[in-house]
């Protein structure tokens, strides 16, 4: 029976490594990571065909609906998209009661909360979905530009969502260049299998709670630097390591005394993240010279992590390339994963959907490892 076998599992699970690698914790068919041969599939695509050739709002569309849009049901979610674009008072007046000095995740966390308890009510729906997904973008240029000292801007309606959010930050429209690169990141980065802040994001879900509330614990859940929180850290290791000539002794200290190289290692794959791959080619074009360091110091971490700890098979993750490419198109290094949410915040929410369609309360065990038989004295014995 069931029970049978979860019962069989939650003992593997706690006498190998822990962290539930290996548990099978949900049926999905909305995407697939296969990380023996590094293959990621969106609703049955393979990423490579989707990474440089559709917009965030086509990924969406399929996540969502199931299918990839034609171009009149394009049309209709841009459409969409472009009338969710305001930002209510209460989030504003929430944002500017910040301080600078606010990390932007937990602004946007803050926000979504904010925003959640003025606007949603009932269960998850697509509609709550577009909403919350079109404003992702509004919220964080907003606090952006409130801790500069600037007025938040008017979102333009003919800019598609990547085009739109480089523009609320810079008050400038951005470069066809700088579009394609987001785009390319955003769709890339929409969902991956059971990550832990889509499993969050389930498992809010499946007390029947609201959207918002499951969003702002995934917001929570990719914060951490073993999730989405690492690519900053990408940067200020390259930073760290400074030159090429420098880089092989960097990584052989970094490694040796137990620290854990940014960038690489991946919970699933077992080779180069596909993400990586199309990050890698994007990061090439977008900027030749610092390309040749950034790849030569991944070639040298590969081999290094092969040498030092052989056989754990650690390879570029998505996040090593990801830093390159959105410095790049302009962000700022605190930006980094709160734009990570603005793509991912797709596939949660198609989770959180897929979730209450087929609902079980997600709760399992705990093996307990403490005495049970301790005598009880009263306060005054003590
Ligand atoms: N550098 C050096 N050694 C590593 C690295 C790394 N980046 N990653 C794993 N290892 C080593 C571990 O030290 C461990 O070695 P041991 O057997 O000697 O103890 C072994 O490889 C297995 O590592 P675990 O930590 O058990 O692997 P786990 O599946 O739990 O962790 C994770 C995966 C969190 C991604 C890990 O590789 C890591 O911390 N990487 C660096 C941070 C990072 O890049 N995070 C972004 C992840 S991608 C994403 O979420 C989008």
């Amino acid at each position: 029976s069931n029970s049978q076998i979860s019962q069989k599992e939650t003992t593997s699970a706690t006498k190998n490594k822990g962290g539930l690698e290996g548990i099978v914790a949900a049926t999905t068919a909305i995407s697939k990571v296969e990380g023996e041969i590094g293959r990621l599939i969106y609703r049955g695509y393979n990423i490579h065909d989707l990474a440089r050739t559709t917009i965030f709002e086509e990924i969406v569309h399929l996540l969502w609906f199931g299918h990839l849009p034609n171009k009149r049901e394009l049309e209709q979610l841009q459409e969409r998209f472009a009338t969710e674009r305001t930002i209510p008072e209460n989030v504003m007046v929430t944002l500017r009661s910040l301080p600078a000095s606010t990390e932007p995740m937990d602004a946007l966390r803050t926000a979504v909360s904010a925003w959640g308890a003025v606007a949603i009510q009932g269960k998850p729906t697509i509609d709550q979905a577009i909403a919350l997904t079109a404003r992702f973008p509004l919220f964080l240029a907003a606090f952006d530009r409130l801790r500069r000292g600037l007025e938040p801007l008017e979102s333009k309606p003919e800019l598609g969502h990547a085009a739109n959010y480089l523009y609320l930050l810079t008050g400038e429209i951005p470069s066809e260049e700088h579009v394609k690169g987001l785009n390319a990141y955003l769709v890339l980065l929409a969902d991956h299998g059971m990550n832990a802040s889509t499993f969050t994001a389930r498992i809010v879900a499946s007390t029947e709670s609201d959207i918002s509330s499951s969003i702002v614990a995934a917001i929570g859940a990719l914060k951490g630097p073993l999730h989405g929180g690492a690519p900053s850290k990408v940067q200020d290791m390259l930073r760290e390591i400074g030159t090429l000539e420098k880089a092989d002794a960097w990584i052989r200290e970094a490694v040796s005394t137990g620290k854990k190289l940014m960038g690489f290692g991946h919970r699933v794959y077992k080779t180069t993240d596909p993400r990586a791959e199309e990050l890698r080619e994007m990061a090439r074009l977008a900027d030749a010279n610092g390309f040749v360091f950034t790849r030569g110091v991944e070639e040298l971490a590969i081999a290094i992590l092969e040498e030092l700890k052989p056989g754990r098979r650690l390879y570029t993750n998505v996040e090593y390339y990801s830093a390159a490419l959105m410095a790049s198109v302009g962000l700022k290094g605190d930006l980094f994963t709160p734009t990570f949410a603005v793509s991912r915040v797709a596939g949660w929410s198609a989770h959180v959907l897929e979730q209450i369609n087929n609902n079980r309360l997600i709760r399992p065990e705990a093996e307990y490892t403490g005495p049970t038989d301790l005598a009880f004295k009263p306060l005054n014995e003590r």
